[in-house]
């Protein structure tokens, strides 16, 4: 079961890329601290598109920040590290953030 809806998904991933993305997301439980929209525990996607729109570098920092985890950027609380999340997804996941401005 769980076989035949990775490959619903990535068929219709190869339609709506945006899609398979949060698919992506939520399958990392990225989704249970944040959201596209608006701030859960930590910032909405769209403001961290916002705030990283004109860095060029922005793609490595968020990757090598969701893998590692910190703190400081957007207040107090820290994000913990993401070890479940491999170099090219986190790479993935930081492309599709930014693109949801
Ligand atoms: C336990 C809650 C939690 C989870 C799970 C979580 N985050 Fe976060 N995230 C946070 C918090 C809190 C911050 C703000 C940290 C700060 O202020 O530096 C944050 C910040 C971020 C940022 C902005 C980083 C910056 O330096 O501006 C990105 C991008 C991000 N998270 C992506 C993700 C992705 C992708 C996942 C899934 C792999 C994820 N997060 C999972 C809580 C979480």
């Amino acid at each position: 079961m769980k076989k035949v809806l990775s490959v619903a998904l990535l068929g219709f991933g190869l339609a709506a890329p945006a899609f398979a993305d949060l698919a992506l997301a939520t399958s990392k439980n990225c989704m249970s601290c944040h959201a596209v929209e608006r701030k859960v525990l930590g910032p909405s996607f769209k403001d961290v598109a916002a705030k990283y729109k004109d860095d060029k570098g922005a793609v490595d920092t968020l990757a090598n920040k969701i893998r590692k985890g910190g703190s400081g950027v957007w207040g107090p609380v820290p994000m913990p590290a993401n070890n479940q999340v491999s170099e090219a997804d986190a790479k993935k996941l930081a492309g599709w953030i930014l693109s949801t401005k």
